[in-house]
């Protein structure tokens, strides 16, 4: 086999980084000082609280020193430390129910003599001790805690991420890990997204037809949903469900049609898109079952806010029945969406009644929608203008769909409140923050991890640091050590191309298709809709499930290609990196080709390597004409034209290294 170069370049990504911001955590502190020194982590360390202690700070410091044990690669032993010691000094426990007015700020000081953790809340002490652990550093000497002063506090006070169960079913233990991991990066909403028209996830014992008819049996027990709410405030996290409705919810009518607006019968739904059953909102009775619903729900769901959905209502049922049309004329409702704001102002009532705050997607922010409603973005940023100015407070989700598959420094530099934003001081204090989400019409339980993961961690620095910190090369850097932190505590999308090709391909170590994954992500959400079209039914085994949605390679590449063009004759080193690396595409299709014979699946590679292959010929000879003396008439508008075409999908694969080229491309004159 021949050596493989772009292992290489993934080792160099550490190295090819330069100005490393400190400390190389995420999200990055409102005020760091780093100081001289450090403080010593061997089996003598401990951390004591000295203030304020409950159960929930006992567990925190607990998976704190566990972690750092499992770093340090030695037990930690408990108090009384004979050697560094981190004193927590905690005021109190928090609220009760935690809402988005937590205090979740705390300061840090380590000193080579010891640590001081202060905060005012055992949730700001929880963001201190991540901060903490993820500053763990080596010398020769073995593993210290730098000296530094933090200060910190998050800018935004809603970090959310949604996780759609209703499309693909997420066992606990995936929901459990992913809380781990919001915890690492200081995220605090799960946004639960309950029901769907492709299935109803939760036991209710009052219409127990939900989960037994509407859920395939994937659905999770009352019990279950205690535990997770529970686990999730363990780490100062809330969990805002979602029942969407009036529309996306078929699988309701499978076991209760009579509140549908169309007669049924109703299956779960296999395909994905948009539909059009819906809620009846012209019945009574449909109010009295949403209303026994929601009490019976408030007792497992502690959190303030409730999420009612409202998203893509087709209106076709709601026109096709005579009762709603006349109710419609009868209430002066001129068009669906006033029909939907009446529906929305019941639902509001009902939520109130049981203690509980609405939060709905855009299309709810209707005239006469009840004041204390909270509106999340998802068709456009421009809906957190909208909404603030009519004195909603407002969620931004837009840019921040996991599942269209940007990579993340465009996630990243998507800014709630970007300085250009026109909004008023009024306004911008109603942005509540943000929640990345994560649809799953092409994800399931064994890839959630991959498509999740590490880019969430550069939307929870938006969220959290100051808006100052925006340097995408520094955050690949601090990115790439907390994906490796994150692996820690239990998520495997580092892991992910790897065990995945194993599967698809039957053997260890095909060394074309690491390659391949090596430098290719996925598709859009949007090209795959076009391309393959899945269904619940799909398997998610393809190439396209095995890579990633920003490989390592993308950022390194970039960078190079920067580097080059800057200053071609003194850039030897980036310009030979680069001139390896695209020498080493060339061969992949015909390896492609030939593993296809005995790996069927390894031909849905074959377009992105022979992609590969021009796209390293046009890198290679770009690197040659900005080196040389430019390059011919006519070519820079040809290469610009072929890499148009390249930055296509290539099959369901698309070529990271596209954007590096084209930099090279138009670095000529
Ligand atoms: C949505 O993506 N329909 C909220």
């Amino acid at each position: 086999m021949r050596p493989t170069l772009l292992p290489v370049l993934l080792l160099a990504l550490p190295m090819s980084l330069a100005g490393q911001r400190q400390p190389p955590v995420m999200p990055f502190p409102l005020e760091a000082t780093p100081a001289p020194g450090g403080l010593r982590l061997d089996s003598t360390f401990a951390m004591t609280a000295t203030g304020f202690s409950d159960e929930r700070l006992r567990a925190g410091i607990g998976r704190a020193l566990a972690r750092l044990a499992a770093m340090i690669g030695q037990p930690l032993s408990s108090p009384p430390a004979t050697g560094g010691r981190v004193m927590l000094e905690v005021s109190g426990p928090g609220q009760v129910v935690q809402t988005p007015d937590e205090d979740e700020s705390y300061t840090l000081e380590i000193a080579p003599a010891g640590a001081r953790l202060k905060a005012p809340t055992v949730v700001g002490a929880l963001r201190g001790l991540e901060t903490l652990t993820q500053m763990v550093s080596a010398d020769g000497e073995g593993f210290f805690l730098p000296a530094i002063r933090i200060t910190d506090r998050p800018r935004f006070r809603w970090r959310g991420l949604l996780v759609d169960v209703g499309r693909h079913f997420m066992p606990v233990e995936v929901l459990k890990r992913t809380l781990d991991g919001m915890a690492v990066v200081k995220l605090n909403v799960l946004h639960w997204h309950l029901s769907e028209d492709q299935g109803f996830r939760v036991e209710s014992r009052r219409y127990p037809k939900l989960h037994q008819l509407g859920s395939d049996g994937l659905y999770y027990t009352q019990e279950q949903v205690r535990q997770i709410v529970a686990y999730a405030r363990d780490r100062g996290i809330r969990v805002v469900p979602e029942f969407d409705m009036p529309g996306h919810s078929t699988s309701w009518f499978v076991g209760y049609p009579q509140y549908a607006s169309a007669p049924g019968p109703y299956e779960i739904e296999r395909r994905f898109g948009v539909f059009d059953p819906a809620f009846d909102p012209a019945r009574e009775d449909t109010y009295r079952f949403i209303d026994g619903f929601i009490a019976e729900m408030a007792g497992l769901f502690p959190d303030p806010y409730w999420h009612i959905g409202g998203d893509e209502v087709t209106g076709k049922h709601w026109n096709e029945n005579p009762r709603i049309l006349r109710f419609k004329r009868q209430h002066g409702f001129k068009d669906n969406a006033a029909l939907q704001t009446y529906f929305n102002q019941r639902l509001s009532r009902l939520l109130t009644h049981h203690g509980k705050r609405m939060v709905g997607w855009d299309e709810i922010l209707q005239d006469s929608l009840p004041r204390n409603a909270v509106v999340q973005s998802w068709r456009g940023v421009e809906y957190l203008a909208s909404a603030t100015s009519q004195g909603f407070g407002a969620i931004l989700s837009a840019p921040y769909y996991l599942d269209h598959m940007d990579p993340a420094d465009v996630e990243y530099l998507s800014d709630p409140l970007p300085e250009e934003s026109g909004l008023s001081p009024e306004q911008a204090a109603l942005v509540l923050g943000g929640e990345a989400c994560m649809w799953a019409e092409q994800i399931n339980s064994e890839t959630i991890d991959s498509r999740v993961w590490p880019r969430l961690a550069a939307i929870a620095e938006r969220l959290w640091s100051p808006p100052s910190v925006r340097d995408p090369d520094d955050m690949y850097l601090r990115l790439s050590r907390v994906s490796i932190q994150l692996e820690r505590v239990g998520l495997g999308h580092e892991a992910h191309t790897f065990r995945m090709l194993r599967l698809l391909s039957g053997r260890r170590g095909v060394q074309p298709l690491h390659d391949l994954l090596a430098v290719t992500m996925p598709v859009t959400f949007g090209q795959r809709v076009r391309l393959q079209g899945t269904t619940q039914l799909t398997p998610l085994t393809r190439l396209v499930d095995a890579a990633r949605p920003d490989p390592w390679a993308r950022p390194v590449l970039n960078r190079l290609a920067v580097d080059v063009v800057r200053d071609p004759q003194a850039a030897t080193a980036a310009r030979e990196q680069l001139r390896r690396t695209f020498a080493g595409w060339k061969p992949l299709a015909t390896a492609l080709a030939a593993l296809g014979d005995s790996m069927p699946l390894a031909r849905d590679g074959i377009p992105a390597a022979l992609g590969l292959g021009q796209l390293g010929d046009l890198g290679t000879d770009a690197l040659e004409y900005l080196s040389g003396g430019g390059a011919p008439p006519g070519w820079k508008a040809s290469a610009t034209a072929m890499l148009d075409e390249l930055a296509k999908p290539q099959g369901l694969l698309r070529l990271a290294g596209v954007e590096a080229v084209r930099t090279l491309v138009d670095g000529l004159p």
